[in-house]
């Protein structure tokens, strides 16, 4: 594997603010689909198995937060989804991903900011390593609960360090017992990068919750 990734895994898992992040994601851009498959990335496997799963309507208005290169909605795509929105901080990233031709739109936003979205515009929010070590924090999950619809769901991964650490379980169990939102469902853990030389030990869970 190529000695790259390892080095730019470092890079975003080490950015100090939200605009290093974003300038790490331009610089990757290019090459990251090859880097990230080479790690066996398991995320768009889980994400969209569990898209499948807890939306049926394949006309569904899907928000892909973090959406990076829109490896997930090329997935989507080919299973039939066709009302695809990406949303991601890296106009890098982002040009990647309105290249492949799949999403309906694609715009530049910060998660844990205001989001230039409706409420209640969404069947459902998916997102996949965008809830980790030095990336989105916790209090983007009060605009993303805003966008989904009541009955539509929420569908994420987030690192098991940063879990309980950077408040996102405590921002999701405040969120439920405001009403916001229902827990439906919660993956084992899994290691999402097994062969990456530095981060196959990392670990994650993907979480499903329902808006309310
Ligand atoms: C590891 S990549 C994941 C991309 C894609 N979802 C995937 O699984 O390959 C993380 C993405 O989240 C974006 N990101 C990180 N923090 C963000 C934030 N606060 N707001 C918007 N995008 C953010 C990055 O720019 C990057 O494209």
């Amino acid at each position: 594997m190529s000695t790259d990734v390892e080095h730019r895994l470092a890079q975003v898992y080490g950015a100090s603010n939200s605009s290093a992040l974003s300038q790490t994601y331009d610089d990757w851009a290019a090459s990251y689909d090859e880097d990230m498959l080479a790690t066996g990335y398991a995320h768009p496997a889980v994400i969209c198995g569990l898209t499948a799963r807890y939306v049926p309507h394949l006309a569904s208005p899907i928000l892909d937060a973090g959406v990076g290169t829109g490896n997930i909605g090329q997935l989507l795509h080919t299973i039939g989804y066709s009302n695809l929105v990406g949303l991601d901080m890296s106009p890098g990233m982002l040009a990647r991903a309105k290249a492949r031709g799949v999403y309906a739109s694609l715009l530049q936003g910060v998660l844990g900011e205001r989001l230039d979205l409706p409420s209640a515009s969404h069947d459902a929010m998916i997102s996949t390593g965008t809830f980790t070590t030095g990336h989105a924090p916790a209090a983007a999950f009060d605009e993303l609960a805003r966008v989904v619809r009541p009955g539509g769901h929420l569908i994420f991964t987030v690192g098991t360090t940063v879990w309980v650490e950077n408040g996102f379980h405590t921002k999701l169990a405040s969120l439920c017992a405001q009403g916001v939102l229902r827990p439906v469902w919660e993956s084992p853990i899994y290691h999402p990068m097994p062969h990456s030389k530095t981060e196959a030990h990392f670990t994650t869970r993907a979480h499903v919750y329902q808006r309310v």
